[in-house]
């Protein structure tokens, strides 16, 4: 359960929404990773996966040390992801249907209110240094899966 301190803290909701966003990314990403039979992907997706499911960690423990609870976000997105990323649709159906939900992200992109918080006197400095450290594992990790989805892709044409 969320504290009363939730109204005092005006960066609580962007780091519990992180929290929540990266615990089921690691999940259905996982998923993915389990159900593949490219052992490239597969190391691939288990090591953002296991990114992720960290990251959800850290800022579950970030959000305890400043007094408050994580609490889920409850976003109905885990549900669709896993049924695609379980399934036994090919890799590149899974990659075309991951990048399309990227690009049907909703303004502003929590990488778009975390990069504002980074720069925001106003959040403690430890945490807008997490989330430095944060952006620049999530860039690496976007990177990488880029990468992956583009030798899918040229391996299908
Ligand atoms: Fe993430």
């Amino acid at each position: 359960m969320a504290t009363d301190k939730e109204t005092e803290l005006h960066y609580f909701q962007l780091l519990n929404d992180i929290a929540s966003g990266e615990r089921q990314h690691g999940i259905y990403i996982q998923a993915w990773a389990d159900k593949t039979p490219d052992p490239e992907l597969k190391a691939c997706l288990s090591m953002v996966a296991d990114r992720e499911t960290s990251h959800y960690h850290i800022f579950k423990r970030r959000i305890s040390e400043l007094g408050y609870s994580w609490t889920d976000n409850g976003d109905p997105e885990l549900e669709e992801r896993l049924r695609v990323n379980g399934s036994d649709m090919p890799d590149v159906e899974k990659a075309r249907f991951a990048m399309a939900k990227g690009a049907q992200r909703p303004s502003p992109t929590i990488r778009e209110r975390y990069q504002a918080a980074m720069a925001d006197e106003t959040v403690d400095s430890l945490t807008r240094s997490l989330l430095h450290w944060f952006s620049d594992v999530e860039a690496d990790s976007s990177s990488r899966l880029q990468q992956s989805y583009a030798r899918i892709e040229a391996n299908v044409a």
